[in-house]
């Protein structure tokens, strides 16, 4: 079994070797930004999933670095689509593609981004290929899904805690159960176990989602790398956001929501405004009290999983530590 570190190196020497190929491949303004998007750097969550949910039952992690490649770099043609929808125009410190480049790159560089991902994900020599094939296609879908209700819910004010819930678990949740199950299947692992995986990375994306939802407020942006407060422009509807307009009362609900309705703004008023309303209401509390409820649930049901206790141990940690995460 190897080291967390260890599994790191692979993830990062697999995506410098394809990124290495991929940066002289013609056309350039095609491939370069998917070059561009993949070293600018990134917390590598998802394929590690892979390869630690792998390790529960598997010995040669080596041997799936490829789906685990594949859902990272899946994951990076979401977040070029992601940036435009969302006018964001810095990911990890670095400006995003459609700044760097411009959108149309950023759209084909991404789209061809998901058919290398289905490409390298197919690569993979087991019978279990067509299975793993057909849980992320639909996973690719339910994404899909899930930003549209993003995209719906900017422009709505009634949106409920259950709505919130299903859209992060589709826009979010869903790709880190999908890694977990895939490592786990492609170690061996019986589809029981493997539904497990899936329900623990979905609890896991969910506590994940509503992580990034408190730093796109509280964080500080040297660490959390986008620019702070861009839900509260865009009217995400986050946790915070839906929280305070069930919480808020009387002047409180006034000023909430006329400054959802402003077309014309200055951007640091309006963060601040609403960031002082999500302090008056504790919001920033109940977030981390919601986060530590879904998180101890994924734990729970890892602890339960039938595998031995030193096989886990990396994926408990992990999971313990994504909750204090800054980046
Ligand atoms: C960002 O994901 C998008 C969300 C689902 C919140 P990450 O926080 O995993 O982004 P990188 O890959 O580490 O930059
Ligand atoms: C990300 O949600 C979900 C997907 C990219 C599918 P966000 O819009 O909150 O992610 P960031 O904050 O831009 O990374
Ligand atoms: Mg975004
Ligand atoms: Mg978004
Ligand atoms: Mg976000």
């Amino acid at each position: 079994m190897y080291e967390v570190s260890y599994l790191q190196e692979l993830i990062e020497k697999e995506i410098s070797r394809y990124s290495r190929q991929w940066d002289i491949q013609h056309p350039l303004n095609l491939y370069q930004p998917v070059s561009y998007a993949l070293n600018v750097g990134g917390k590598r969550i998802r394929p590690l999933l892979v390869l630690l949910a792998y390790q529960l039952f598997g010995e040669k992690p080596e041997s799936i670095l490829k789906a685990a490649v594949a859902i990272e770099l899946f994951h990076n043609f979401t977040l070029l689509h992601d940036d435009i929808m969302d006018k964001a125009e810095m990911r990890r410190n670095q400006p995003s593609v459609h700044i760097r480049y411009n959108e149309n790159t950023a759209i084909l560089s991404g789209d061809v981004m998901a058919f290398l991902a289905y490409g390298l994900l197919l690569e993979i020599p087991s019978d279990r290929i067509i299975e793993i094939a057909t849980r992320f296609t639909l996973t690719a879908r339910e994404i899909c899904e899930g930003q549209q209700m993003d995209m719906d819910f900017e422009s709505r004010t009634d949106v409920t805690t259950e709505e919130y819930l299903e859209m992060i678990r589709l826009k979010t949740a869903v790709l880190l159960g999908c890694s977990l199950q895939a490592g786990g299947r492609l170690a061996g692992c019986d589809e029981e176990t493997g539904h497990v995986l899936y329900q623990v990375g979905i609890d896991l994306g969910i506590a994940f989602q509503l992580q990034d939802d408190l730093l796109d407020t509280y964080g500080d942006q040297r660490h959390f790398g986008k620019n702070i407060g861009g839900d509260i422009v865009a009217n995400k509807k986050t946790f915070l956001l839906v929280e305070s307009l069930h919480k808020a009362e009387g002047q409180q609900k006034k000023a909430l929501e006329s400054w959802l309705k402003k077309e014309k703004f200055n951007k640091e008023d309006k963060i601040n405004a609403v960031r002082n309303i999500y302090d008056e209401l504790h919001i920033r509390r109940i977030t981390e009290q919601k986060i530590n409820e879904f998180s101890n649930s994924g734990l729970e049901s890892l602890k339960r999983l039938p595998a031995p206790y030193d096989r886990k141990e990396p994926l408990l940690s992990l999971i313990s530590a994504l909750i204090n995460r800054i980046s």
